[in-house]
């Protein structure tokens, strides 16, 4: 038996889905170790901090998070503080964590968390605090240890890393190359997860999906892999994210077109509508290209919800160029943007450009640029009314709600629900106080 056996565990995890997921594999190993989970930091025996870098925001929350429990630990110096995932594994960041948290117990970085089991068992025989960033994974996390939280959606991860080196991204540096899942291992988690689990969305991650496959043995793509998926029995839906403009061909949009098992949801960055900048940020594709996939899957797929992602602020990024960007939301319509102010990251190209924007400039562009896409969200309501969508039935606030692929809700009055989650027609009615209400249409 362990040490850890009946001891309180507390994950905090900051970033995007694939942190997330991760977090719900550490929690497995939490769990293996014999320990429960509990909701307060400050009580809990063991706390985990899984961290990201993207930008500079994240890193400070992360960082200021950790040194509010010095205090509790100093009372309490029993209580174990793990830190781990992108920070610790960036280079020269803005945060010397193994000097400036000496009050840290556990610091590894992306390759290593699988480990923790082992790290933490060490760390209670030798109580020796264990600083290890290795530079390459010595094994993928081991999914059958995931606790996940969410009932309805389960992440599945497919490829690791990413090869593209993007100018302002730090993620290729702390992530390391891409490493995809064989067909194999994917296709029987998804399959336990529908047949054993009813989990009714399966969201296939990586930092590039569409460049599943090319790194393995056998060569194979990512719209094989879909189509693959898509032949398990079941009533669910595949999702992923995210998607790289570049490597989008039209095998893809041909699978998301026939499979109806493929949800009608796109999240596509597009990171700038200047061609100009694309190019400096090395995002190899112009809005010329970018449009011609937005044209051909609106085609393809009427009514896809599209998202994007969007920074603004990029070095040299002129009035002119923000201005494009501003053009492109007004023609694509996204159902959703996410706007991001550009962030200097330490060790990449774009931190060394000259031309850098000012922060006042980038407030003022990102609070713009939101302006307007709520707007054009507004707008967009107006083309729900009288179409049919697949959606999820669930109960919220005693009311039956059909929840699109998009994520859009849409309220079903008086529609008796049984409790039980499942997909069905729903047909918009009505827009009040910008909610959609509709009947079922099957
Ligand atoms: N600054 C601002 N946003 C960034 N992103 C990635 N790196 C940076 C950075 N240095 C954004 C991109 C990406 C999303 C996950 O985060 O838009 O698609
Ligand atoms: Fe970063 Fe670009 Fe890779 Fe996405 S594709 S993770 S933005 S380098």
């Amino acid at each position: 038996m362990n040490s850890y056996v009946g001891k309180k565990y507390h994950v905090v995890t900051y970033g995007c889905q694939m942190n997330v997921h991760e977090s719900e594999k550490i929690r497995g190993i939490l769990h293996s170790l014999g320990m429960e989970e509990i909701d307060n930091p400050e009580t809990a025996d063991v706390v985990v901090f899984n961290t990201c870098c993207i930008r500079e925001g994240a890193e400070d929350r992360a960082y200021n998070n950790v040194m509010a429990l010095k205090k509790v630990k100093e009372k309490n110096p029993s209580k174990v503080i793990v830190v781990c995932g992108c920070m610790p594994q960036q280079k020269n960041g803005k945060y010397d964590l193994k000097k400036r948290l000496p009050f840290v117990d556990i610091i590894i970085g992306t390759h290593n968390i699988n480990a923790l089991a082992q790290y933490l068992i060490e760390l209670s025989k030798t109580k020796e605090r264990v600083y290890d960033i290795i530079e390459k994974p010595i094994a993928t996390m081991d999914p059958d240890y995931c606790i996940r939280d969410d009932k309805t959606n389960a992440y599945v991860n497919i490829i690791y890393g990413c090869n593209k080196f993007c100018t302002y991204c730090i993620v290729p540096y702390v992530r390391g190359r891409e490493m995809s899942r064989t067909p194999e291992e994917i296709y029987k988690e998804v399959k336990d997860l529908v047949q054993n689990h009813g989990y009714k969305y399966i969201t296939l991650l990586g930092q590039n999906v569409n460049s599943y496959g090319k790194d393995l043995k056998e060569k194979t793509s990512f719209s094989e892999l879909l189509k693959n998926l898509c032949k398990i029995e079941g009533d669910f839906k595949i999702k992923f994210m995210t998607s790289h403009p570049m490597d989008f061909g039209d095998d893809l949009i041909k699978v998301m077109k026939e499979e109806h098992k493929v949800a009608k949801a796109l999240h596509l960055p597009v990171q700038s509508g200047s061609s100009r900048i694309l190019q400096r940020m090395n995002r190899h594709y112009d809005i010329k290209h970018y449009m011609s996939i937005i044209k051909k899957i609106k085609r393809a797929v009427p009514n896809i919800a599209l998202s994007t992602d969007i920074i603004v602020g990029f070095p040299g990024e002129t009035e002119k160029d923000f201005n494009q960007t501003m053009k492109l939301i007004k023609k694509v319509k996204y159902d959703q943007v996410f706007a991001f102010m550009y962030s200097k990251r330490t060790g990449t190209p774009a931190a060394t450009f000259e031309d850098q924007v000012d922060e006042d400039i980038k407030n003022i562009r990102v609070n713009k640029l939101l302006r307007l896409q709520k707007i054009i969200q507004k707008e967009q309501l107006k083309k729900f009314i009288k179409k049919r969508f697949d959606c999820l039935i669930k109960h919220i606030n005693g009311v039956a709600v059909g929840v699109t692929d998009g994520g859009r809700e849409i309220y079903i009055p008086n529609y008796k629900y049984n409790n039980e989650n499942y997909f069905t027609k729903v047909k918009v009615e009505d827009i009040r106080n910008h909610k959609l209400s509709g009947v079922i249409d099957e």
